[in-house]
């Protein structure tokens, strides 16, 4: 039996992917109205293939809910922690929510069981995970996910390798062969080197971001098209055509804290790691870069102009609006008066404001978003945006430009249709 602790969209997806593989799973989860619904077989998660998994794992009696952590570890011979680590505000993961659930179960973990961490957590909490377990017949493995969200199962069922590190080389292997069926190379490296894998592949894909929006940046100045510039640059397989996107900045629940913990990480050592500074800085400034391109389009001065906004999520495929680049830009548009109305597919209501994102009004669909507005911006690559009518959006947009942050509007489409395509 295979526990899985935590059931947001990394234990839901590990817990239906591992029952989907033949493993008895149950889930725990602390949210008694979660688990509720999921055990009628309602996913609470935009994921795309998640729902036919969670229904085959119930009906097949192979994936279970219960309420709690504990009544879900004290079967299990694997309890999974795939529990949330949100940054702490001092750029530190906040770890509160991993020790409680470690010093809950720790007691009722059955004899020989395996711990195993897939929520990101710095370098060295395998350790005091293992110090706070205090049980010699226990062992704690570091096994991180690569799950990008919208495409979880995918990444979960496809994956490129598996890593699981651990100072217990035979536990970590033990948790390799739970994922043997789906063929992938496993690395097998000590605990610390596991978790650190996690953090540097994250930073590594937000720094290659980084470096694109900056190129598109200047692509702009020196009259270059980005897309372009990329295209060429893709093809050797040292860089690889994918994750080359210029976009407005990178976000979600994910790179914004993974990058800005292991600059602390890098700090606590003492280890200078100026690029990863630039790569966040970088990241602000791409938002600055697409802020710039709509007032410029609204004729310098965006006091009392109505901007429409197409998609809000911080990236196509979920409706997870955490740290999402769309809302940043969307706040620095409100500061300069900009008076915004949007369309997102995944998003069903006006959005209240908050701290870190102005009121906006959520329209129905794309061309009730447009009416009126002196500009529109795409700040999210819904697949839908590709073929919105673009002659139905020019005869109620009142100006004439689309800030396309996400390379997504045809040019030639909208040339016809009489509007001007501002890309990246
Ligand atoms: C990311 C990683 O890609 C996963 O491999 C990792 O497991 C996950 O974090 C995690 O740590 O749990 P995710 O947060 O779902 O996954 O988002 P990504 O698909 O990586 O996108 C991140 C941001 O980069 C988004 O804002 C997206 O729009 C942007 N992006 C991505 C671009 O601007 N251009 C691209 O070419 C690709």
């Amino acid at each position: 039996m295979i526990a899985v602790i935590g059931s947001g969209y990394v234990g839901l997806t590990t817990g239906a992917c591992l029952a989907s593989l033949g493993h008895p799973v149950v889930c725990g989860d602390v949210d008694l109205d979660k688990v509720e619904r999921l055990q009628r077989g309602e996913v609470p998660i935009l994921e795309d293939g998640l729902p036919e998994l969670l229904h085959a794992g119930l009906a097949a009696g192979t994936l279970e809910f219960v309420h709690g952590a504990v009544a879900a570890a004290e079967r299990a011979e694997y309890v999974f922690l795939c529990l949330p680590t949100p940054d702490g505000g001092d750029g530190r993961a906040d770890l509160r929510i991993v020790h409680a659930v470690v010093a809950e179960i720790a007691p009722h973990l059955r004899p020989g069981a395996v711990l195993v961490t897939k929520s990101t957590v710095p370098v060295g909490t395998a350790a005091e995970i293992t110090a706070a377990v205090d049980r010699p017949d226990v062992a704690v493995v570091s096994n991180p996910e690569f799950l990008q969200e919208g495409s979880a199962v995918r990444n979960f069922l496809h994956p490129d390798r598996i890593v699981v590190g651990s100072d217990d080389r035979a536990a970590a292997a033990a948790v390799a062969a739970l994922y043997a069926p789906l063929g992938a190379p496993a690395v097998v490296t000590s605990a610390a080197s596991a978790e650190l894998i996690k953090y540097a592949f994250n930073a590594f894909l937000a720094t290659k971001l980084s470096f694109v929006n900056a190129v598109a940046a200047l692509a702009e100045a020196v009259g270059a098209d980005v897309a372009e510039v990329t295209h060429g640059m893709g093809f050797d397989e040292r860089i690889g055509p994918r994750f080359l996107q210029a976009g407005p900045g990178w976000g979600g629940s994910c790179f914004p804290k993974d990058t800005r913990a292991l600059a602390t990480i890098a700090d606590d050592h003492g280890v200078p790691f100026p690029v990863l500074a630039a790569t966040v800085t970088a990241n602000e400034l791409a938002k600055d870069h697409v802020a710039d391109k709509v007032r410029r389009a609204a004729g310098g001065s965006l006091a009392g102009a109505p901007v429409a906004l197409w998609g809000l999520t911080f990236k196509a495929g979920t409706d997870d609006l955490r740290d999402s680049p769309a809302l940043a830009v969307a706040q620095r548009l409100a500061a300069e008066g900009a008076v915004l109305t949007a369309y997102d597919p995944a998003i069903g209501a006006d959005l209240p404001a908050t701290a870190d994102r102005p009121a906006i009004r959520v329209a129905a669909d794309p061309y009730r978003a447009a009416e009126g507005a002196a500009v529109l911006v795409v700040l999210t690559e819904w697949p839908e945006f590709r073929t919105v009518d673009l002659a139905r959006v020019a005869a109620v947009l009142d100006g004439r430009t689309v800030v396309d942050a996400r390379g997504v509007v045809d040019e030639d489409v909208a040339a016809a249709a009489g509007l001007a395509v501002v890309p990246l």
